[in-house]
């Protein structure tokens, strides 16, 4: 018998557990791998996500994978599916299903993601693959004058369809509404952050009703509430735990069974010391954990740098990430932890 989706959800956000956002498009990876001198093709895209999927820190702190098109249908260098690798480890396989944030007709600065042509059976394929959950990303900058309504709700719209028809091919939907800290404008405050995130989760829990997705069967990933990259006026971490505590319980139903953070652009040190504070503000309503892709694996892959000679040595820088957002996650993450083990 097939899985209910409210249970693959709690188990991407079993206690001490997040999730591996590894669904870079072909295009986002080539850059970051270019960054650090590294050859992008197929095999080296594969031979960079199996170092991670081996690691033996998956099993202890990976509950999730988020894959792009081009892994869900790899195999490992020894011909066992990447699919199965993940499996092996204990984690549940997922798909990215939106095709990307293309500028809004109409509306100068703002995006729409795009996707639900065909999804349906898009989504019948990828479950054959053995995903089990999907994400879809929505992108809401914040400016002078933007969000505009308009706009946010077109996102909303678009989320809560591709939700329902996650659930109907017996997939979690991850829902993300991003609002970006590092857009071309970014220099918003966290007071502005705090008001935009709160009406676009408003907006989009509104839609996800309208459109009958079961609320027991997603998982959110929201940014946290944080200011703007190029803001004057940065908060505290403790500040950023309590606004994004706030505005979550304000606007998240107690029936979601969680909350999987992005990390956004924040260093790897702060997606994890902010995660902390979060849960230490416990008790929530629901699961709080990382969906994190930069904030994972930025020290895995610039040790990595695509040499053989170096796999062992990503391992382990990937194994240090995953340790220290799976304590955040449980709110027992410490500086002298993440000292000690680096
Ligand atoms: P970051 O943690 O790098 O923001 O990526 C997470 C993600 O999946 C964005 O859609």
């Amino acid at each position: 018998m097939s899985e209910r989706i409210e249970d693959i959800a709690k188990k991407m956000v079993a206690p001490g557990k997040g999730i591996l956002a590894a669904d870079e498009s072909s295009g986002t990876i080539t850059k970051r791998f270019e960054k650090l001198g590294i050859t992008s093709t197929a095999d080296s895209r594969r031979d960079y996500r199996e170092m991670m999927f081996r690691a033996p820190a998956m099993k202890e702190h990976i509950s999730g994978v988020i894959l792009y098109d081009e892994t869900i249908r790899q195999n490992a260098a020894d011909g066992t599916p990447l699919v199965k690798v993940i499996q092996d480890a204990g984690a549940v396989p997922g798909i990215k299903v939106d095709t990307g944030a293309k500028d809004l007709a109409g509306f100068p600065g703002e995006k729409i993601t795009e996707g639900l042509d065909g999804l349906r059976e898009r989504f019948a394929e990828y479950y054959k693959l053995g995903a089990r959950f999907a994400k879809w990303r929505a992108v809401i900058d914040v400016g002078n004058g933007l969000p505009t309504w308009g706009a946010l709700k077109a996102n909303a719209h678009a989320l809560a369809r591709y939700a329902r028809l996650a659930q109907e091919a017996g997939i979690v939907p991850i829902v993300e509404p991003e609002v970006i800290m590092d857009g071309p404008n970014s220099t918003h405050d966290i007071d502005r952050c705090y008001e935009v995130t709160a009406w676009a989760l408003d907006t989009v829990f509104d839609e996800l009703f309208e459109q009958r997705v079961n609320l027991e069967g997603i998982v959110l990933k929201p940014n946290m509430v944080i200011a703007g990259q190029k803001s004057p006026k940065q908060a505290s971490a403790q500040e950023v735990a309590e606004k994004t505590v706030k505005v979550l319980k304000a606007s998240v139903p107690g029936a979601v069974p969680g909350i999987a953070f992005l990390s956004g652009g924040q260093s790897d040190e702060q997606a994890t010391e902010h995660l902390n504070l979060i849960r230490q503000l416990g008790p929530l309503p629901w699961e709080v954990t990382f969906s994190y892709g930069r904030a994972l694996q930025a020290a895995a892959m610039e040790t990595w740098k695509g040499k053989k000679e170096s796999l062992g040595a990503g391992q382990k820088a990937f194994a240090h990430r995953a340790k220290m957002n799976g304590l955040a996650a449980l709110g027992k993450w410490t500086s002298k932890a993440e000292k000690e083990a680096a």
